[in-house]
């Protein structure tokens, strides 16, 4: 079977090669896959920022979709033809996370999605919605079930203000899963482009903070000068100072990213002046995507991608590089 691999970091040295057909164990799911979609971390592990140490070769990217080829003489919960994607980390079910739960990660510890066939544990897959095709299904594994959780830790009412920062995949999704919550959601971003294509999926309010940098002023004149409800941080280090100017007393902030560059002199007497809670997400577990699933099929939303063929795997990962995309780039197998 066809497969991307990494055998040397880098883009330009990504290979497209013949792997050996990968055959399902007794408790294994043999999948065809369909679509693939690209995360930040993707391009990080190909560039050989995320793990210098990683062992290669290595087929990447944690998300993908597509149907269920083969069952192992055990498994029991999936059939040939089964709508399926794979969970990010193949070992977290369920419950909270613990060290062996977070390892066993698409892309990462072991082989990822961007290849023809995968082989799944039985317990490392989900039903995909079922209005959703395999592109857009491709989406969901890691920035949507980020999204998801990132919101859901916050237990916000309708009417909360959201902060998102950018308009990438994570970004978007948590745009999209507020707005099905009844929040208000105000946008940073550098693209006015993407900005009024966010406006038509319900964003409230928006600052190209490349001709405003200092957005945290525009957010607090947004609030009425008391801070939003919950940042969506995918920005890091070079953002996290703002967000903390930016977020209400006992706000909260998920703390995702890592986009931007260095910190400007972090203000930690805000973390504590204002009890601002802030809380690391590691995407989630497969019970928060099932549960995902589930809002997503409700409310029939559809995730916002660009589509390409596989052969153009190496052509999204730049394109990602370069951050002009909106939502999710995707690849596709077949047609
Ligand atoms: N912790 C986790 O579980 C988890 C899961 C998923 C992703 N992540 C992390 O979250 C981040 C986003 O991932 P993604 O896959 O959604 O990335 P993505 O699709 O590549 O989106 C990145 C977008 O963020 C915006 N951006 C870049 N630098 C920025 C800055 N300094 N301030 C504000 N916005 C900025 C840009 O949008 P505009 O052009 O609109 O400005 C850019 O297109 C990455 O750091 C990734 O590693 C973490």
């Amino acid at each position: 079977m066809l497969a991307w691999q990494i055998a040397r970091f880098g883009i330009d040295s990504m290979e497209f090669v013949e792997r050996a057909e990968p055959e399902p164990g007794p408790e294994e799911v043999l999948v065809q896959v369909h679509a693939v979609s690209f995360n930040y971390r993707d391009l990080l592990v190909v560039k050989g920022l995320y793990n210098p140490k990683m062992a290669l070769p290595r087929i990447p990217c944690s998300d993908g979709a597509g149907q269920v080829l083969a069952v192992g003489s055990h498994v029991k919960n999936w059939k040939t033809g089964d709508r399926v994607a794979g969970i990010f980390m193949q070992n977290w079910v369920d419950g909270p996370p613990s060290p062996e739960k977070v390892k066993g990660a698409l892309g990462g510890d072991i082989d990822g999605m961007l290849a023809e066939r995968v082989v799944l544990k039985e317990s490392g897959l989900v039903r995909i919605p079922a209005h959703l095709n395999f592109a857009e299904a491709a989406t969901l594994p890691c920035a949507a079930v980020t999204a998801w959780n990132a919101l859901a830790g916050a237990r916000l009412m309708p009417g909360a203000t959201i902060l998102i920062q950018g308009t990438g995949g994570v970004s978007l999704f948590a745009l999209q899963l507020a707005k099905l919550a009844g929040l208000r959601v105000l946008c940073v971003s550098s693209s006015d482009e993407n900005l009024a294509r966010a406006r038509e999926l319900g964003l409230d309010a928006s600052l190209n903070y490349r001709g405003t940098p200092d957005w945290d002023k525009w957010v607090l004149d947004q609030t009425g000068g008391e801070g939003v409800d919950l940042i969506v941080e995918v920005g890091g280090a070079g953002t996290l100072p703002k967000s903390l100017r930016s977020v209400r007393m006992g706000g909260q902030i998920a703390q995702i990213g890592v986009l931007s560059g260095p910190s400007d002199q972090l203000p930690l007497p805000l973390v504590l002046h204002k009890q601002v809670q802030i809380k690391g997400i590691y995407v989630g577990s497969r019970r928060d995507f099932e549960q995902m699933n589930r809002a997503i099929e409700l409310a029939r939303l559809r995730p916002v991608l660009a589509a390409r063929p596989w052969a153009d795997a190496p052509a999204s990962l730049r394109q990602m590089e370069e951050a002009s995309h909106l939502g999710k780039l995707v690849v596709t197998m077949q047609g």
